[in-house]
């Protein structure tokens, strides 16, 4: 459905305030949102970009115990790191405000109160371990105790140092409190829900019939959440640090953490419209008003938040717009593995600069060229030289600096005047003058990566310009001709200025200060006028340098040491176990199964039920491994399990037999297959 809209409000994820900022962050989410919103300011529309901190969740709680401090010591430290790493790397939020700030306090509880009020919020009891010893209900992870399955220590979510397998804190054998080692109890408490499921049809049509147009990641995670039966989900929980929820009866809850960041964009909006109304009109203009487009840029975990959750929110409160588009990107990796912050596997934003001093344009190239926005996608530091070198310097920097250069020299540095074309200018012409619709096409459509692409072919076109027509050669017999060329050439390099403005905003600044033009409108994007006769140019300097290898070598011999001291602490945390005898392995009975079934158990998230050919009469397993497979691509499979554990019925359910996995160090569950020639019952040896 095409909607005229009058103004866009651009919102991004609100980083929690936990960590810094590394280059799967920007790659995913800020460098993007940022070039769509200098782009829609430089078309001169009405336009307005937040951002912000997310300051309360579980991980702030863990941090602060952790370290000793309070949670607000750990925010108040990673948000100024992480606004400062913002600022720094030119994402031009119009606000980067904080949801630990008394407006959006204020405005989260009353935007709560309003639900509860109209009735949109249904109440619940559940039954919750809790710590007589500290007064509070514990999250998961607070609980430990021992596994059921294979007798580890394990948490109350999972089984991590044992069998791996995903756990409900009241399977644990013996639980105890982790910050007081009491013994829990299981106490009821009551919560508020927001019912999603009585949203479910209007989201179907919403997403599913009127917004095709989504890209295929967010539209295909939309529609496996609607093609399954929406729950009802906790807006509140029994924690310290958060929101109070504003309801008598409610002491010692706070406010879920995702249903008060979301909230967080529009109190920000709040916070800069009353700061500067003039400027930015209500905060209702750009929330409650049909001719506002909203956009979210998020990472992929994100998704069912800002295209489920948050829009239910929004839509039970009454009055607000719906986003138009949540363009989100999937996730970028570091050297081929996953970025991970506990195992220091990232490139921070502040390291970088250090490392790299000026160089923020280099690394939003990289990111936007190689930007995950359909698939995973891979950052190495050898492609990031190679661009560098390849392209920023070799074909970007090097025809901005043979253009000025050759004018210095053969016009003083003046724009030398336009003489008569020949086909061959024509032609070149005709390539440049369509760019801007090209830009345009695509950053509309929230492919910045083509868009980036598109734009840097003007340098390319300007090379293979300067490459055929051999000025140089020419300015002994023909100045006349050389001054149509470099008139042309610096056009040319105007023209990049332009187009290479919302994402490399360092380098454009820099390029005018060479051209000594202080602004160029988007709208001439194309022009040959842009650079008028006789204008002095200004100082020129290098737009990029090369990157050596050494430099490279430092990072890359930077992560090669992150990586064995992981395999250290790995290896302290996981040892090998003392050595046993071969009688003792011969106890176990491993057999080739052939997965004939699978699917979830019905009210357990986390279990997976299986039917297994064993080459008997066949068997059923229950495994706790939901979380990592889902249950359609494992049928089929020729799977490995243990055939002489003793049964165990769980949830009702005889289970004869443990599936076998292999888990890496973070986690990740893949299935000890063997190739499809292996008859089922065949002993694994
Ligand atoms: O995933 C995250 O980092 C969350 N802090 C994002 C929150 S987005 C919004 F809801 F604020
Ligand atoms: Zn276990």
């Amino acid at each position: 459905m095409e909607q005229n809209f009058k103004r866009t409000l651009i919102t991004s994820a609100l980083p929690y305030a936990n960590g810094g900022i590394h280059i799967g962050h920007l790659a995913g989410v800020y460098v993007p949102a940022d070039i769509y919103a200098r782009y829609l300011r430089l078309k001169n529309q009405e336009v307005i970009f937040i951002g912000g901190s997310d300051e309360h969740g579980v991980p702030v709680t863990q941090r602060a115990r952790k370290e000793g401090i309070t949670p607000q010591d750990v925010v108040d430290r990673y948000h100024n790191i992480i606004k400062e790493s913002f600022e720094e790397f030119g994402i031009s939020f119009d606000i980067y405000s904080r949801t630990t700030s008394d407006i959006h306090h204020k405005f989260a509880a009353e935007f709560f109160r309003k639900l509860y009020d109209d009735g949109k919020l249904t109440e619940q009891t559940t039954k919750q371990f809790f710590d007589e010893k500290t007064g509070k209900f514990l999250t998961d992870r607070d609980v430990v105790g021992e596994c059921p399955y294979c007798h580890k220590q394990a948490y109350g979510n999972q089984c991590e140092e044992g069998c791996g397998r995903a756990l409900e804190p009241t399977e644990l054998i013996n639980p105890r409190s982790k910050e007081t080692g009491e013994t829990p109890v299981l106490k009821e408490t009551k919560n508020w829900y927001l019912p999603l499921n009585e949203y479910q049809q209007w989201l179907k049509e919403w997403i599913l019939e009127n917004h095709k147009e989504w890209r295929p990641n967010v539209y295909g995670q939309c529609k496996s959440w609607l093609d399954m039966d929406l729950q009802p989900r906790a807006m509140t929980r029994d924690l310290d640090w958060g929101i109070p929820v504003p309801v008598e009866g409610a002491d010692g809850k706070v406010l879920y953490v995702w249903f008060d960041a979301p909230i967080g964009y529009i109190s920000n909006t709040k916070e800069l419209c009353d700061k500067e109304p003039e400027k930015w009109g209500t905060w209702e203009k750009w929330w409650q008003n049909e001719d506002t487009r909203l956009v979210h840029f998020i990472g992929k975990d994100n998704i069912v938040f800002h295209c489920i959750i948050f829009p239910v929110m929004m839509k039970a409160h009454g009055k607000y717009v719906m986003p138009d588009n949540v363009p989100s990107n999937e996730f970028l990796n570091l050297e081929d593995d996953k970025i991970s912050t506990s195992r220091n596997w990232a490139v921070w934003l502040h390291e970088y600069l250090v490392d790299f001093p000026g160089k923020q344009d280099v690394l939003r190239y990289v990111l936007t060229a190689n930007a995950p926005e359909t698939k995973d996608n891979n950052f190495t530091w050898k492609d990031f030289q190679a661009r560098n070198n390849n392209e920023l310097v070799a074909v970007y920097g090097n025809f901005v600096n043979r253009a000025l250069v050759l004018t210095k020299k053969y016009f003083d540095g003046k724009v030398p005047a336009c003489g008569e074309l020949t086909d061959y200018d024509r032609g070149i012409i005709d390539e440049f003058v369509g760019v801007k619709g090209e830009v345009e096409k695509l950053l509309d459509q929230y492919k910045f990566r083509d868009a980036q692409k598109e734009a840097m072919n003007l340098a390319r076109i300007g090379n293979r310009y300067l490459a055929e027509t051999e000025p140089w050669k020419l300015a002994k017999t023909d100045l006349t001709r050389v001054a149509t060329i470099l008139n042309i050439s610096l056009q040319l390099v105007a023209n990049l200025a332009i187009a290479l403005e919302p994402f490399l905003p360092f380098s454009s600044k820099k390029l005018r200060g060479m051209l000594a033009m202080d602004t160029f409108e988007w709208s001439s994007l194309g022009s040959l006028e842009l650079m008028p006769t006789d204008h002095e140019l200004g100082e020129v300097g290098l737009l990029f340098e090369k990157i050596e290898d050494d430099a490279i070598q430092t990072q890359i011999d930077k992560l090669l040491a992150t990586k064995e001291a992981n395999k250290a602490a790995e290896y302290k945390a996981n040892p090998i176990r003392e050595n046993i005898e071969f009688d003792d392995f011969t106890k176990l009975d491993i057999r080739v199964g052939t997965v004939l079934e699978c699917c979830k158990v019905p009210k357990a998230n986390k279990l997976l039920q299986f039917r297994i050919d064993d080459g008997l009469e066949g068997r059923t397993i229950v495994s706790g491994i939901a979380a990592h497979f889902k249950p359609e691509e494992l049928v089929g499979k020729q799977v490995c399990f243990v055939a002489n554990l003793a049964p165990r019925t769980i949830k009702g359910i005889a289970s004869e037999g443990m599936i076998l996995s292999a888990e890496d160090n973070e986690g990740k569950l893949s299935l000890l297959t063997v190739s499809p020639e292996a008859k089922p019952g065949s002993e694994v040896k």
